[in-house]
């Protein structure tokens, strides 16, 4: 049974159990709704076996080894990766201005980080690809047993996943790949390529641009590890199965014809909007996130004046540019009033 389906079950039991609300006792009243199905991995229609058979489903929608939902982010899947392939002692080698998970899952895994950094993009003053020269020659130098990579950046710069893993695969080092903002490519062939199928280890935030709810993700595996054994270590034994359930939701949404039509909807209105701000410039290998650049304009100036006149907050700016994210719930009418925004500078 489904986790949404075993969620609708009513159980008639007399509940002397947790979670001591009880389902009924609500204190928090905006949230009556998830009290009433806000069970306990003991219930008795079995959740722990519905979760398995979800994560198995969508094992399958994305053709990995193994797919598991996890209820604390991208954070929590990044760390789990690579306490499951790095040993205590050994290397790992991260980009110097990563996500702060990065490092620290290096040091709760007891392993030595190595740094290496990437370009900046002087015109746009947003990190480039991960050079696929340049961590060969790091793992010609140093003995390293992971390499971690985010793709695409913050800002929807996407490196060469597949020539990566090659190098990976020479040196006999493992990939991870940290996609938490592009859990929407495995959707679209109009977007850039997953690293779902391609690394050892891909993480995606499904919050971040899929649509999900906060910290909902993901962690693939595509190598012969078990990912269950750190999970279960740094994971609580109380998931919300709330969560877990609209993680399964989310994902056969994104993997249904309304799923993909939404997004392809989403994709042409981005086109358009790239198409006829052409007093603008725009830079990335993923339109959904628009990195936007206007003459004259600082990247400062420019997110002020979309904030102060037209009630548009963006996700970030730097000095040159300003970047404004979208997501599969990013709807039409405010696109519109974007585009009109910019066309107006
Ligand atoms: C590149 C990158 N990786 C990982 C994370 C952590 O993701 P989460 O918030 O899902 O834990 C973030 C969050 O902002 C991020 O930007």
């Amino acid at each position: 049974m489904s986790l949404v389906k075993l969620l609708k079950k009513k159980n008639k039991k007399i509940l002397f159990t947790t979670p001591s609300h009880a389902q009924k006792n609500i204190i928090y009243k905006p949230l009556k709704s998830l009290y009433k199905i806000d069970i306990s991995e003991t219930d008795a229609h079995n959740p722990t076996e519905a979760l398995l058979k979800a994560q198995e489903r969508a094992r399958k929608i994305y053709k990995t080894n193994s797919t598991s939902f996890l209820t604390n982010g991208s954070t929590s899947g990044i760390i789990a990766a690579v306490l499951t392939c790095t040993n205590p002692g050994e290397k790992v080698l991260i980009w110097r201005d990563s996500h702060p998970c990065h490092l620290n899952a290096v040091r709760l895994a007891g392993a030595i980080p190595i740094y290496y950094d990437v370009e900046i993009d002087e015109e746009w003053g947003v990190p480039l690809e991960t050079s696929c020269k340049m961590i060969e020659n790091y793992l010609n130098a140093y003995d390293i047993k992971t390499l971690i990579v985010t793709s695409p950046t913050y800002e929807g710069i996407v490196s060469d996943i597949r020539k990566l893993k090659a190098i990976c695969e020479k040196h006999n080092v493992y990939l991870i790949v940290d996609e938490a903002h592009g859990a929407l490519y495995p959707f679209s062939e109009r977007l850039p390529e997953s690293a779902t199928q391609i690394a050892d280890f891909t993480i995606q935030s499904l919050h971040k641009t899929a649509g999900g709810l906060n910290p909902t993700a993901l962690l693939h595996c595509n190598c012969n590890l078990k990912v269950e054994k750190a999970l279960k270590m740094i994971n609580t034994t109380s998931p919300s199965y709330p969560l877990l359930a609209s993680i399964e939701e989310n994902i056969n949404y994104l993997n249904s014809w309304w799923g993909k039509r939404k997004l392809d909807q989403l994709l042409d209105e981005l086109e358009i909007l790239r198409e006829e701000c052409n007093n603008c410039e725009f830079f990335g290998d993923d339109i959904t996130k628009i990195l936007v650049r206007v003459p004259e304009l600082t990247g400062p100036e420019l997110s002020e004046i979309l904030f102060e006149e037209f009630n548009i907050e963006d996700e970030k700016t730097n000095e040159k540019s300003t970047m404004l994210l979208c997501g599969i719930g990013t709807n039409k009418k405010n696109l519109h009033k974007l585009k009109n925004a910019l066309l107006s500078l």
